[in-house]
């Protein structure tokens, strides 16, 4: 299981990187806007953060097939690294996905909602698929069946692309993805926390440093080799 982190916010993913083994780092249009700042800015301190080999997911914007081929080779020219290029499954979508590919640019399909739609942009050259599991939810659909759906086409078809399941709003959905064999998830720094989160978690670790002080005092173990 890949995990990447779902923000554009340089604090969480400073934080994120420090504690956790992540990935890589998806953004949209929407989490872009939230910083409010210069965009290009934006991923060339991110790419900073998190180092060339890490996965960046950076969204296109129009939805004509030659300028979403634009915005990607501008994106991969000016932000490079391991960089994967977002684009929306429309129509014109698709058509910039069959060039990009040609061209050997990156490629992960967003704004899934149905299996079938993860199928073509595989079929189309996608590396990567992003089917938005709580946005499935909240229209009385099941984003884990979406997801469950798609590994599953993606085994019976002998392709090569990975879900990266989006759109997260708690644990159980991230775990019940993660059942489905999915590869990757894209979640928030909250939702991150929470993966770890247990009082009896923290219950235990107090109590170990209790029973330690104790005895020996307050201190490290490591005491008698510093
Ligand atoms: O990467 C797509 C994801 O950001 C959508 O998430 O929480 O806006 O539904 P959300």
């Amino acid at each position: 299981m890949l995990y990447l982190l779902d923000t554009a916010n340089l604090e969480q993913i400073k934080r994120a990187f420090d504690l956790y083994p992540m990935s890589g780092v998806t953004t949209n249009p929407t989490i872009i806007s939230k910083e409010n700042r210069s965009f290009i800015q934006i991923l060339k301190d991110i790419r900073n953060i998190i180092g060339e080999d890490k996965m960046l997911h950076v969204q296109s914007l129009s939805k004509k097939a030659e300028d979403i081929v634009k915005e990607a080779e501008y994106l991969n020219e000016t932000i490079g690294g391991n960089l994967y290029i977002k684009i929306p499954v429309i129509p014109e979508g698709i058509k910039a996905m069959k060039i990009l590919k040609e061209k050997g640019i990156k490629i992960t399909a967003t704004a899934i909602f149905t299996a079938e739609q993860a199928l073509m942009a595989a079929i189309a050259g996608a590396e990567f698929v992003a089917p938005y599991v709580n946005r499935i939810d909240n229209i009385s659909g099941d984003g884990v069946d979406v997801v469950a759906q798609i590994v599953q086409l993606f085994e019976l078809h002998n392709i090569d692309a990975k879900v990266l399941a989006a759109s997260f709003k708690n644990v159980q959905q991230v775990h019940e993805v993660a059942l489905t064999g999915a590869q990757s998830v894209t979640i928030n720094a909250e939702i991150m926390d929470k993966l770890l989160a247990h009082p009896l978690t923290d219950w235990s670790v107090d109590q170990f440093v209790n029973d330690w002080e104790s005895v020996y005092g307050e201190g490290k173990l490591t005491l008698d080799v510093e």
